[in-house]
C-alpha cells in the first residue's frame, strides 16, 4: 500500500479545467487526501460543488475564507505534493512574480514540497516569449513544468498546448514526488524505445504473442520526454496506453517489422532502449487461409518454429561496424530463473552475450511484471556491480534507468 499523500490540486481558468475532475478522482482512488484549490477564474469553468464532492474537502479560492484556520499558510505547509492542472499562462506568470493574490498562488509560495505544473493553452500563448521565459524560470527554481501534449485545442486548431490526460499527469506527478522532481537533463537527446509484445502470425486470424503490456517502455518514453528528450517509440501490441507528450509512436506487429523499424531509425539516436518483449521464434510457415478443425493434415499437430532476428544484438553489431553512430544501448532481460541459475545470473550472461551498455533484469512469471504497474530488479553494466532497482511503479523504475543512462559518460552530446 502506497503512503497516503496530502495532494493539493490547483486548477486555473482554462478550458481544460474539466480534466482536473478526472485527476482528483485518480488521486482519491489511489488513497490520497486531495484538497482542490481553484483560482476564481477556474470556477467559471467547473463549479466548487464538483470539486468538493470529488475531493471530500472544502474548496476555497481566496485567503479570506476560513481565516481562523490560516488557510493560506496551512494548505501549503501540509502539502506533500502540489499539482496545478491545468496551469494557465496567467497563473505561471503570477508564480514567477511571486504573487500571492489568491489561495493557489499563496499556497505555492508556502509549499516546500515538489510542485508540478501542467500548462494548457493555445499554441500561440505557449510559444509566446513571455510564457517561454516563465517556464524556464519556474524550471530553474526546481518546479517541474510538464510539456503539454500535441493535439486538438479549444477550437478547430491543433498544436502543442493540450493538457495531457489525467492518468498521465497523475503518473508523472507521483513520480516527480518520489524522485524529487524532474530536471531537463535529456534536453535535445534523441531516444528510441521499443515497447510491447510482438505478434507472430499463424494464419490470417491467429498469432503467437506474449503478455507484455508495453507499460515499462511507455513509462520510459513519458519520463524521457518530460526530461527534454525527443522520443520515438516502436510499439508492438500494448494495453490501451496514452501517447507520451511529444513522443512519436510507430506501430509494428511482428519481430521482423520491429527489427526493420529500429534499423531505419537507429542512426542519429543518442539512446536506444529495447523494452519490448520480442518473440524469439515465429511459425515456420504462415497459412494463407484460416486453419480449420478436422483437417487430415498431420503437420497441423506440430508447431514448427524458426528463430527471429535478435534486434538487441543486431543493433550492437551495427554500432560496432560503424553503421550507426555512437549511442547508449539498453536491453531488458525478463528472466524466470532456471533449475540451476537465478534470474540475475541469467541476465549477467545475457549482458555479456549481447554486448549492450546497460541491461535491466527483471524477474517475470507468477504474475510478476507483465501487465503489472510495478517492477523491480537490477541494472547491469559491463565490469560494474549490479545496481539494485527497488520495487516501485514502472515510472519510478524508468526514472532510475534514465538516471543510469544520463550518468554514463559515454552519453553522446
Ligand atoms: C473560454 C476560455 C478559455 C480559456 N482557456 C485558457 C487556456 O486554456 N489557457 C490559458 O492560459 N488561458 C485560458 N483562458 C484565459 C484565462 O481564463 C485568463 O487568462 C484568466 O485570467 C486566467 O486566470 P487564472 O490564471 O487566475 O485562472 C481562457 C479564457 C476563456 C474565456
Amino acid at each position: 500500500m502506497n503512503k497516503c499523500l496530502n495532494i493539493v490540486v490547483g486548477v486555473s481558468g482554462g478550458i481544460a479545467a474539466y480534466k482536473a475532475c478526472g485527476l482528483v478522482r485518480i488521486f482519491k482512488e489511489l488513497g490520497h487526501n486531495v484538497t482542490v484549490v481553484p483560482t476564481p477564474s477556474a470556477l467559471q469553468f467547473v463549479g466548487a460543488a464538483t470539486f468538493e464532492a470529488l475531493s471530500g474537502n472544502r474548496v476555497s479560492t481566496t485567503v479570506f475564507e476560513a481565516v481562523d484556520e490560516v488557510q493560506h499558510v496551512r494548505v501549503g505547509q501540509e502539502a506533500d505534493l502540489v499539482v496545478i492542472a491545468p496551469a494557465t499562462a496567467d497563473v505561471m506568470a503570477r508564480l514567477v512574480a511571486g504573487r500571492a493574490d489568491d489561495l493557489l498562488t499563496a499556497t505555492c509560495l508556502v509549499a516546500t514540497c515538489p510542485i508540478v505544473v501542467a500548462p494548457a493553452m493555445h499554441t500561440e500563448m505557449w510559444n509566446n516569449a513571455a510564457t517561454v521565459a516563465n517556464v524556464q524560470t519556474l524550471r530553474s527554481r526546481g518546479v517541474t513544468v510538464l510539456d503539454p501534449a500535441y493535439g486538438r485545442l479549444t477550437g478547430k486548431d491543433s498544436g502543442p498546448g493540450r493538457l495531457p490526460e489525467p492518468i498521465q499527469i497523475a503518473n508523472l506527478a507521483l513520480t516527480a514526488h518520489s524522485v524529487g522532481g524532474f530536471s531537463r537533463d535529456m534536453e535535445g537527446k534523441k531516444v528510441l524505445i521499443t515497447a510491447g509484445g510482438t505478434q507472430e502470425n499463424l494464419d490470417p486470424v491467429r498469432y503467437l504473442g506474449n503478455r507484455s503490456s508495453g507499460r515499462q517502455g511507455f513509462a520510459l518514453a513519458e519520463i524521457a520526454a518530460q526530461r527534454g528528450a525527443q522520443v520515438t517509440i516502436i510499439a508492438g501490441s500494448t494495453d490501451a496506453l496514452e501517447t507520451p507528450c511529444g513522443a512519436t509512436v510507430v506501430k509494428v506487429s511482428s519481430a521482423r517489422e520491429m527489427a526493420a523499424a529500429v534499423d531505419e531509425r537507429a542512426e542519429g539516436a543518442n539512446v536506444i532502449i529495447m523494452a519490448a518483449a520480442v518473440a524469439d521464434f515465429r511459425p515456420e510457415t504462415e497459412a494463407g487461409a484460416k486453419l480449420k478443425k478436422g483437417s487430415d493434415d498431420d503437420s497441423l499437430h506440430t508447431l514448427r518454429l524458426v528463430e527471429n532476428p535478435d534486434i538487441l544484438a543486431g543493433t550492437v553489431e551495427r554500432r560496432k561496424r560503424g553503421e550507426i553512430g555512437e549511442c547508449i544501448i539498453v536491453g531488458f532481460a525478463a528472466e524466470t530463473g532456471s533449475d540451476t541459475q537465478s534470474p540475475l545470473e541469467l541476465a549477467q550472461a545475457k549482458l555479456a552475450r549481447k554486448g549492450c551498455d546497460l541491461l535491466m533484469c527483471n524477474q517475470v512469471g507468477k504474475g510478476k511484471v507483465f501487465g503489472q504497474l510495478d517492477n523491480a530488479g537490477w541494472l547491469l553494466s559491463p565490469g560494474a556491480e549490479p545496481v539494485e532497482v527497488p520495487s516501485g511503479t514502472k515510472f519510478e523504475v524508468a526514472s532510475k534507468i534514465l538516471d543510469e543512462v544520463v550518468g554514463k559518460d559515454i552519453l553522446p552530446s
